[in-house]
């Protein structure tokens, strides 16, 4: 059978090297681009040897050293480039402008150039902003943005469902809460670790620890992607939440990753009900949408933290 060739973007970040990983244990050819902006030239150190991947470093900001890939024939694009830091927003608003939605208006014109029939997108449960209806459901009012990163997140969701209604491109759309596991980079968990690595005795919190998360291991995460893929839905545009039924205060997380290291600091709150402007207090996606084609997360909230402490202990 031929191999499926699959473009994936972001194929040095956290969850793009996963997905990097999964695909080739799946037989599919994979040309992966990244210009590591965040990502790590270590996570796709052993890929590289593969023969089934082709590494790219480029920059997708840059439209036209983009359009150089042309010789490829590729079946799907897996979109996971972007600017993945929600916190910082804010500071320079054009950020996400130009890392999220002109980046992903670029990977759209790849792709209608080159006639490819499928794309997958990571977007995220910020663009609910602070809904009252919890847990959210993907048919969720239209929402109040309260982040940089959900507007530009929703501002991609719109103009890939507008390219895959005008050229005839399936498109997948994930909406994910906060993603835990091997290589992770960036989180509250890495920020606690490192805060705690520095001083043993106090922790200082942002918000007052009372914000309800949920979290999801890469690997239910990834596992939830190709399940979709391959649930021969005929729908042309697919959105799907991903996320687990339970959530972990962030106090709740901090103790679990002070039992994890033997420590038992002074917790130091910043105050007030959000962390940072854009924070939402309270995240909870319905995941029944996702549930329904037989996905089945197999990771606890607790169980994806432990994991991502193990591989932040064993990877310094
Ligand atoms: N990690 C999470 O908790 C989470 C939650 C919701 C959604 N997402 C989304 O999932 C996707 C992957 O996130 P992640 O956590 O792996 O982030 P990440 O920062 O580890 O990965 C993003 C990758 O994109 C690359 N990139 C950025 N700008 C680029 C450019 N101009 N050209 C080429 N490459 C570029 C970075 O170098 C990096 O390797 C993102 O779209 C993110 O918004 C992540």
């Amino acid at each position: 059978m031929k191999k499926k060739v699959a473009l994936v973007t972001g194929s040095a970040g956290f969850i793009g090297s996963n997905l990097v990983d999964y695909l080739l244990s799946k037989n599919f050819h994979v040309i992966g681009v990244d210009n590591f902006r965040t990502g790590k030239k270590r996570f796709i150190k052993d890929q590289i040897n593969n023969k089934n991947f082709l590494f790219k470093k480029l920059d997708l900001t840059e439209k036209k050293k983009f359009m150089s890939l042309s010789k490829y024939n590729i079946d799907i694009v897996f979109h996971m480039a972007a600017n993945a830091d929600v916190s910082k927003g804010h500071l320079n608003p054009l950020t996400d402008l130009k890392f999220n939605t002109i980046m992903t208006s670029n990977v759209l014109e790849y792709i209608r150039q080159k006639k490819i029939k499928e794309i997958v997108f990571c977007s995220t449960g910020s663009v609910y902003g602070e809904t009252k209806t919890i847990p959210t459901p993907e048919n969720d009012k239209f929402p109040i943005q309260t982040s940089m990163y959900g507007a530009s997140k929703l501002a991609c969701e719109g103009l890939i469902q507008a390219y895959s209604e005008a050229y005839n491109i399936k498109s997948y759309i994930f909406r994910f809460v906060s993603i835990l596991g091997q290589r992770y980079t960036h989180g509250h968990v890495v920020d606690f670790y490192n805060k705690l690595l520095k001083n043993k005795k106090k922790l200082n919190i942002l918000g007052d620890g009372r914000q309800k998360k949920s979290y999801l291991h890469v690997d239910d995460c990834i596992h939830a992607i190709l399940k979709a893929i391959y649930s021969n839905n005929r729908k042309k545009i697919n959105i799907y939440n991903l996320g687990l039924d339970e959530t972990i205060t962030v106090k709740e997380s901090a103790k679990t990753i002070c039992e994890y290291l033997k420590l038992n600091p002074k917790f130091v709150y910043s105050g007030g009900k959000r962390g940072w402007i854009g924070d939402v207090p309270l995240i909870k996606l319905s995941t029944k949408k996702i549930r329904k084609i037989g996905w089945v997360p197999k990771n606890s909230i607790k169980k994806s933290i432990i994991d991502t402490l193990d591989y932040l202990k064993n990877n310094k």
